[in-house]
C-alpha cells in the first residue's frame, strides 16, 4: 500500500503572519506523525516563515519552483541548493499555471525534474489537460506528452520512486469544479500505467496526487480511490481549518505506506 500525502499549495499568497498562522494550526493539529505526510508550498518569501515553525515537526515545506542551474547570473530565480538550505525536501516543478503563464516547456520541465533530483528535493511534477484538450478527446495525448519528457528522470538514482506526480486538470484548478472520483481515478490509472511501461516496479510505488479543487467534502471520495494517493491542494489549504479537515480525511484513510 502506497502512503498518502496531502500538499498544500499557497501560489502567491500570504505574509509572514498569514504563514504564521497557517503552519500553526497544522502542527496544533497534531496529525499522525506520518500518516498522511503533509507538506506546505509557500512562496519562496514565507518558507523561512513556516520552516522556523515546521523544524523539527513531521510536517514537511518545499517551494513552488525552482531554476535549473545552481547558481549565477539569472536575476529573479531560485535554485535547487538555495531551497535545500531552507529545509525543502520537495518542489514542485511544471504546474499548470507556470506552463501556461511563464511558457514552460516540457524540456524546461524535465531540466528541473533533474536539477531538483541532483539537488537532493523530491519533485512533485504537475500534469494535466485543459478544458478545450479534454473536450476535443486529447486527454490521454497530453497526459503521454508530459509523462514522455520527465519519465527519464524516474528511478534516475536507483530502484527509488524518486518523484512524485499530480494530476491537475486544468478545467478544475480554482473553479470549484472538481474532477468526480471516477474520472480522476481514470486518468491516475492511466498515468500509472505509462510509468509501468518503463518500469513495472516503480509505476507501484510512485505517488499520484489529485489537485483541482479538492475540498473537505470530496477529499474522501478522492482519496479513496485505488490510484489515488492524496491531494495536491490549492485554494482550500489557505484556510487553515479546512485544510486541517482534509488531513485529518486522509489520516482516517490511513494507509500506512
Ligand atoms: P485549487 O485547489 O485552488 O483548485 O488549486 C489546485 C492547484 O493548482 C494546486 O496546485
Amino acid at each position: 500500500m502506497r502512503p498518502i500525502m496531502v500538499a498544500g499549495n499557497w501560489k502567491m499568497n500570504g505574509l509572514h503572519a498569514d504563514a504564521q498562522h497557517l503552519t500553526q494550526a497544522i502542527l496544533d493539529a497534531a496529525l499522525a506523525p506520518t500518516v498522511p505526510e503533509v507538506v506546505l508550498f509557500p512562496p519562496f518569501t514565507l518558507i523561512a516563515s513556516v520552516a522556523a515553525l515546521a523544524r523539527g515537526s513531521s510536517l514537511r515545506w518545499g517551494g513552488q519552483n525552482l531554476f535549473w542551474e545552481n547558481h549565477g547570473p539569472y536575476t529573479g530565480e531560485i535554485s535547487g541548493p538555495m531551497l535545500r538550505d531552507h529545509g525543502c525536501r520537495y518542489v514542485l516543478v511544471g504546474h499548470s499555471e507556470r506552463r501556461q503563464i511563464f511558457q514552460e516547456s516540457d524540456e524546461i520541465v524535465f531540466r528541473k525534474v533533474m536539477a531538483a533530483l541532483h539537488a537532493g528535493l523530491t519533485p512533485v511534477v504537475c500534469v494535466g489537460e485543459s478544458e478545450q484538450e479534454r473536450e476535443s478527446g486529447q486527454t490521454w495525448e497530453v497526459l503521454e506528452r508530459q509523462m514522455t519528457a520527465i519519465l527519464p528522470a524516474l528511478g534516475a538514482n536507483g530502484q527509488q520512486a524518486n518523484l512524485i506526480i499530480a494530476y491537475e486538470p486544468i478545467w478544475a484548478i480554482g473553479t470549484g469544479k472538481t474532477a468526480s472520483p471516477a474520472q480522476a481515478q481514470e486518468a491516475h490509472a492511466y498515468l500509472r500505467s505509462l510509468v509501468a511501461r518503463k518500469n513495472p516496479a516503480l509505476a507501484q510505488k510512485v505517488l499520484i496526487l489529485y489537485g483541482g479543487s479538492v475540498k473537505a467534502n470530496n477529499a474522501g471520495a478522492l482519496f479513496a480511490e485505488e490510484d489515488i494517493d492524496g491531494g495536491l491542494v490549492g485554494g482550500a489549504s489557505l484556510q487553515a481549518g479546512e485544510f486541517v479537515q482534509i488531513c485529518r480525511v486522509a489520516e482516517q484513510i490511513g494507509r500506512g505506506g
